[in-house]
């Protein structure tokens, strides 16, 4: 089987009431740990690479690498640009074999956002390509953009059914609160999701597949095994799965994952190191780091996103 564009995945999704995992790639440990919890549980998937991940793995060896879990899985994988930052970024991926890309023009005022997002658009769909685009902002650290809280601002719900039809976009990222890395809410806080706009949102929108990025959720067993061996993480806390769980069973399809498979590989490793100072063998510490990524995704996809035996 290619690769697949979220289209109908999202479409059995909407209506069968659960979402698709997103999870950012970079090297191969990463995309087997994915892909083999995905295989086993018998989930649609969807492979994100991020600007940064391209800068650094390069274009080519990721494409290969998802072609290759592809092969070995024979799972529907949609290959998907993350934050796309301008027209060019989408274009490069759309000719170099993608089959979803995210136009992120939610930084820009809302009519430049619209104009961006209707020229990938109109690229995008004569070649077959999906689009993602973005209205409000997201809190966090994306790349080398970082977003204050006080800058971040909240889907407006009386902008999006302009926002669609005039860009032809096949999936909206809306802010309800979820923000990227592993510092989302302060310490001390009850996270809350705004369900309201969500729900705004979706009554001008029936039908019409939502995203959430920013929705790691900072599991504490990991933030305290990082601690124990060396780390000093302060008070990460994340978006609780609960509350990820009901979005899913919502309008929402899509939730992107990528500080809580970094948290994972990382806390995996540092304990590797920890009780064995005397290894250096790369194979020995990403073997037990892959396996924890696969644990890590299977758990998401039974009991976060509910996509298991969905193909
Ligand atoms: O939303 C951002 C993703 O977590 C990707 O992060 O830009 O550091 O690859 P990155
Ligand atoms: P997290 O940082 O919460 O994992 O979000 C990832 C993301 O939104 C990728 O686009
Ligand atoms: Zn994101």
């Amino acid at each position: 089987m290619p690769l697949v564009t979220s289209k109908e995945m999202f479409a059995k999704a909407y209506n069968g009431g659960y979402a698709i995992g997103a999870f950012n790639v970079n090297n191969m440990e990463i995309v087997q740990g994915i892909t083999e919890a995905a295989k086993e549980l018998e989930a649609p998937l969807i492979l994100q690479v991020s600007k940064g991940a391209r800068a650094y793995a390069n274009h080519t060896y990721l494409m290969k690498l998802v072609e290759a879990a592809v092969i070995e899985t024979g799972l529907p994988i949609c290959l998907h640009l993350d934050h796309g930052d301008s027209f060019e970024t989408c274009k490069s991926c759309i000719d170099g074999g993608f089959t979803s890309v995210m136009i992120d023009a939610s930084s820009k005022p809302f009519e430049e956002n619209i104009e961006i997002t209707r020229k990938v658009v109109e690229y995008a769909h004569d070649r077959g390509v999906v689009v993602e685009a973005e209205l409000g902002t997201l809190a966090g650290i994306e790349d080398e953009v970082k977003v204050s809280a006080e800058d971040s601002s909240y889907t407006r719900p009386e902008e999006v059914e302009e926002f669609v039809s005039r860009t032809g976009c096949d999936s909206l990222a809306i802010a309800i609160g979820t923000s990227h890395g592993a510092y989302k809410f302060k310490p001390g806080t009850k996270p809350q999701l705004r369900f309201d706009v969500l729900e705004e949102v979706s009554k001008r929108l029936p039908g019409f597949p939502i995203v959430l990025h920013g929705s790691s959720s900072v599991p504490q067993d990991l933030v305290e095994k990082i601690n124990k061996y060396g780390g000093a993480m302060p008070g990460a806390i994340g978006v609780p799965e609960d509350q990820l769980r009901h979005a899913a069973s919502l309008s929402v399809c899509k939730i992107n994952i990528d500080s809580d498979l970094r948290l994972a590989m990382t806390a995996t490793i540092r304990e590797f190191f920890a009780e064995h100072p005397d290894k250096f063998d790369p194979r020995e510490y990403l073997k037990p780091a892959r396996a924890a990524i696969k644990a890590l995704v299977a758990h998401k996809i039974v009991d976060v996103l509910g996509c298991d035996h969905k193909i």
